[in-house]
């Protein structure tokens, strides 16, 4: 298993970073694209491993994707009503976006398609899609009653729902939307706090009649989407390692160039801003109908905050690396109502106290989230991955402050969301 060695660096991080495109505005381009009518041309695609699970996935199905430089896709749409049966079992890989968003859309077709993924995928609750797609008339099977992949997915025709969630998740509502869009009428999803909307922000774009409801959106069924241009702004999940790292390690003024500061995923913003630390946000502006702006992260003094409530969907992949922020603060972090962060590539409360606590770090669980408690400086020590991308990164920007080397095993998994995360941290830290 691939490791690596992280030490603190002996000045500050100095420079500028530009993260790559966002993870779930890229595997939205893909699947609106491909269910388009005509060519999509698709710049700053994240060329992680996720996103070209969802590549793979529409090439299957008879989608003509090609790769036309560096983060450039050119997509010939075939319509709503155009994919073909693929020959083959779609495997999803680590990717959770990919699953539950295909879930609704294969609902829909006339063919019979099988979703799986790899060993970590395949312990993920799938019965938050089934059970809305069921309403609407979806056939789907999946092992453990329907709970895990793989999924065996008879397309049949869907009815327009209204659906309320018990849970704020994105890829809840994406996949009902998706289905939706072949119902008659108008399916709308209510959640308790608002995810994020980069599905109803692009199908808009693409054409599709949303509207935004009290607490929920409502989308129009067949509707005719035509191809676009879509440029994808940086991540603001990649963007956070660079953000904390910025912030946490001492004489460090971090520029981080193109972030997507959406409302819907831009928490970790306020709340690292609310611990005091100093991220300016410089040349503000919009692209592909997304609220894009630079970053300037100084080095700042920390404090312990509380988050909860509707602050969580804002900033749930960020949670991991907030949680060394707050290690290194001073006083009490406590974070509640992130449930939700047990069901992630892994059970993301549990792997990071255990990781956080084999560098001195003081963390206390619980069943919705955790409460870190600031010490004077981590330690060196032996970490792992728990085989997702986020815990490799954290742990990463944890060593940058500790007071010995930190060892990082199986850090492969960052090639999912973000291939160049070693060479652009190298490139800072000196
Ligand atoms: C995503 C939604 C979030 C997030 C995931 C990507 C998306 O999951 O954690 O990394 O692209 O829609 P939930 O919708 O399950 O909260």
């Amino acid at each position: 298993m691939e490791r690596i060695e992280v030490t603190a660096p002996k000045q500050g991080l100095k420079g500028e970073v530009a993260v790559p495109g966002d993870k779930s505005i890229s595997h939205r381009s893909v699947i609106f694209s491909s269910i388009a009518e005509g060519r999509s041309l698709v710049s700053n695609f994240l060329p992680g491993e996720d996103n070209f699970r969802t590549v793979g996935a529409f090439r299957k199905m008879g989608v003509r994707i090609e790769e036309k430089g560096e983060g450039v896709l050119a997509i010939d749409g075939l319509g709503l009503n155009g994919l073909k049966e693929p020959d083959d079992v779609i495997d999803c890989g680590n990717s959770g976006t990919t699953i539950r968003l295909l879930s609704g859309l294969l609902a829909a077709q006339s063919f019979f398609s099988v979703l799986t993924g790899d060993q970590y995928l395949r312990k993920r609750p799938m019965k938050r899609v089934i059970k809305p797609l069921s309403t609407m008339g979806a056939r789907i099977w999946g092992r453990v009653q329907g709970e895990l992949p793989p999924l065996a997915i008879w397309g049949s025709p869907l009815q327009a729902t209204r659906y309320d969630s018990p849970i704020a998740s994105a890829q809840v509502k994406s996949a009902v939307l998706l289905a939706g869009l072949y119902a008659e009428g108008e399916t709308s999803v209510f959640e308790p706090h608002p995810s994020r909307d980069h599905t109803e922000r692009m199908l808009s774009s693409f054409g599709a009649e949303v509207r935004p409801r009290q607490g929920g959106v409502t989308i129009v069924g067949r509707p005719t989407l035509k191809g676009r241009e879509i440029l994808v702004p940086g991540d603001i999940s990649s963007a956070a390692f660079f953000m904390v790292a910025g912030l946490v390690v001492p004489g460090s003024e971090l520029l981080i160039r193109n972030v997507g500061i959406n409302p819907t995923r831009n928490g970790i913003l306020e709340v690292l801003r609310s611990m005091g630390g100093s991220l300016e946000t410089l040349n503000e502006r919009d692209a592909a109908g997304e609220p894009v702006a630079d970053i300037l992260a100084t080095s700042s003094r920390l404090r312990g905050v509380e988050i909860g409530g509707s602050m969580i969907p804002r900033l749930i992949d960020e949670i991991p690396v907030l949680s060394v922020a707050a290690a290194c603060a001073e006083g009490t972090t406590v974070i509640r109502d992130a449930a939700e962060l047990r069901v992630k590539e892994t059970d993301r409360i549990a792997a990071v106290a255990a990781e956080l606590r084999k560098l001195g770090g003081l963390v206390e669980e619980f069943e919705d989230g955790m409460a870190v408690t600031g010490v004077e400086q981590l330690g060196g020590g032996r970490v792992d991955s728990h085989g997702d991308h986020r815990i490799a990164m954290s742990m990463a920007v944890a060593a940058l402050t500790a007071r010995a080397p930190v060892e990082i095993n199986d850090i492969g998994c960052t090639k999912t969301s973000f291939p160049n995360f070693w060479g652009l941290l190298g490139g800072v830290s000196k």
